[in-house]
């Protein structure tokens, strides 16, 4: 069995095969193993230098990232900006070119234009993965919501998974369709008609605007959040108030309570508490938002590992 991704960059869930999930998810539980020992470090990337480039604000998946780099033993450098001047194509290549003058192996991105990844991974010269690029993909999000179902339901094939709420914006959502979809899950999208893209049912799944059905339907619900900072992009207010969006799409007890049966709960973060799901859910012995969380580093482990094998490490000292 090859020990190498198909791909040379993680761009998107398009980029892999199920083997190549099933690789990841492998390797990523080796890594778990390595960080449940007091010393969690180990020396698989040292000769290796990653840039964390990040566009747009993210604290848990920057953090994620870099916890995972540094538990691999490579060498790490930061960049943060959400300012004007690199939106434009051209001057990210500048930006990026400048960075890998200086001899950097891998670059991880999030920025918040769709495609910025794709364009990325066609001008310059590294491995790059796409740590989400505005409301596209976010692929390694999708590998560790998985991968969580995995490591509690013990299978991902034939397993219901409900995605409920701002498919429309979400980058997590389409990534996870996709994922789910390669691994044999059944998907089904919930919110309201407005937060629903039109393509929606192209993509192999159910839909449905009735959380209640979602809910009766499925083993694992994965409650999204409100994309707040995207609402009305397109000039026209998505939902009338969050108020009434928690009333008709909010996972609280009383709901939870009427399905009668055991759901795992999910959540990309970070959490809207009391929009989306109230926090007694979230916190709630149902919930695995936690683990989510903590695999994430393993599975980022693994996605930069393997990537990193591909790389011609000849001519190093
Ligand atoms: C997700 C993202 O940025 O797309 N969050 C994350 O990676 N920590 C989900 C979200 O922002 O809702």
């Amino acid at each position: 069995m090859s020990d190498l991704l198909s791909t040379g960059h993680l761009l998107g869930i398009d980029d892999l095969t199920a083997a190549d999930i099933e690789l990841i998810f492998r390797t990523a539980d080796g890594f778990k193993e390595v960080l449940s020992r007091p010393i969690k470090k180990v020396p698989s990337l040292r000769d290796i230098t990653i840039a964390n480039l990040f566009f747009e604000n993210s604290t848990r998946t920057r953090i994620s990232f870099e916890l995972a780099e540094k538990r691999l033993s490579a060498d790490v450098v930061n960049f943060s900006s959400s300012g004007s001047s690199t939106k434009k194509g051209e001057t990210l290549v500048d930006t990026v070119n400048n960075i890998l003058s200086m001899k950097v192996d891998m670059v991880v991105m999030r920025h918040p234009d769709p495609g910025a990844a794709v364009f990325l991974s066609r001008h310059v010269d590294s491995r790059i993965v796409n740590a989400g690029d505005g409301t596209h993909e976010h692929p390694t999000q999708a590998l560790l919501d998985a991968y969580s179902i995995r490591e509690k339901l013990g299978k991902v094939s034939g397993v219901k998974v409900a995605i409920v709420g701002d498919i429309l914006h979400s980058r997590v959502a389409l990534s996870n369709i996709l994922c789910l979809r390669k691994l044999g899950a059944e998907v089904m999208l919930c919110g309201p008609t407005t937060l629903m893209p039109r393509y929606a049912k192209e993509l192999g799944v159910q839909v449905t605007h009735d959380l209640n059905e979602a809910l009766r339907w499925c083993d694992v619900a994965n409650m999204l959040r409100i994309q707040l900072e995207r609402q009305g992009s397109d000039g026209v207010a998505n939902f009338p108030s969050l108020r009434e969006y928690a009333m008709l799409f909010g996972l609280d007890r009383k709901r939870y309570g009427a399905i009668g049966k055991d759901v795992v709960i999910m959540h990309p973060g970070p959490i809207n508490r009391g929009v989306e799901i109230t926090s007694e859910m979230a916190d709630s012995a149902s919930s695995i938002i936690l683990d989510q969380v903590e695999n994430g580093v393993a599975i980022r482990m693994a996605v930069l590992f393997l990537l990193a094998g591909g790389l011609d490490r000849a001519g190093r000292a």
